[in-house]
């Protein structure tokens, strides 16, 4: 039980790391249910608009892992078992390689799709063209990266309950905002 009152993120830190996470679950929520949609405005208005939050959680991962490189996270406590701490760290770590991997596998599948990829309304360089078996490769890769991802935020958030309720050893605090 051993509490750390001083150890925390900093706060931009934490600030990216909800704002990531609230756009991450709009994300899957759009994606998911945007596949099925029939071919429409409706289907448009939804794959643009998944493209753009897509982009912007993109410009925000690479903010946070260059405030990362040069603000290390808190110590842990030394009564956190090693395991957990080695769990944590790998999961952490796959995080930052996921929310590099998922927005740039969509882009790219994005750019041979022969649509222009816009960010809300604003086109990007249309560098691409239209390519049936790249677009397709890419896809398979965003959508293999999004299983992978949700199964790790999974293990992420039990992982953070549990110390939440169960531990409460102060490593749930160290993320809040207050
Ligand atoms: C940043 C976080 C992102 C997340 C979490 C995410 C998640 C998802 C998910 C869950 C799906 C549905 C997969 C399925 O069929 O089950 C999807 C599909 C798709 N995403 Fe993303 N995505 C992200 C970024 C992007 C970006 C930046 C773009 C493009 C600029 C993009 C383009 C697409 C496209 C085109 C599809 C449809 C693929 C298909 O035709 O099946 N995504 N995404
Ligand atoms: C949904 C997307 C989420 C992503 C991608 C994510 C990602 C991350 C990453 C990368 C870290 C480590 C920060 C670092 O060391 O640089 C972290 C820490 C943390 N996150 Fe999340 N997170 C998400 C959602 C959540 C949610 C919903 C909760 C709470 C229920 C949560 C609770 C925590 C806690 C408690 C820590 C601190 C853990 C520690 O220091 O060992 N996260 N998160």
């Amino acid at each position: 039980m051993g509490t750390n009152s001083a150890a925390q993120y900093t706060r931009v830190a934490i600030v990216l790391h909800w704002m990531i996470a609230v756009l991450l679950f709009a994300m899957f929520a759009i994606g998911w249910n945007m596949v099925d949609l029939p071919r429409g405005p409706d289907r448009t208005f939804n794959f643009a608009l998944h493209k753009s939050i897509g982009l912007t959680v993109f410009t925000f991962a690479l903010v946070r892992v260059v405030w990362r490189f040069f603000n290390r996270p808190p110590p842990y406590h030394p009564s956190v078992a090693r395991w957990r701490i080695t769990i944590a760290r790998s999961a952490h770590l796959l995080f930052y390689v996921l929310l590099f991997l998922q927005p740039v596998s969509g882009y790219l599948s994005s750019s041979f799709s022969g649509y222009q990829t816009a960010i809300f309304g604003i086109s990007l360089p249309h560098w691409g063209w239209r390519d049936s078996p790249l677009n397709e490769f890419f896809t398979e890769i965003h959508v293999m990266s999004s299983v992978f991802f949700i199964v790790l935020i999974c293990i992420h958030i039990l992982g953070a309950l549990s110390h939440a309720f169960d531990r409460n050893d102060g490593i749930f605090r160290r993320i809040l905002p207050w």
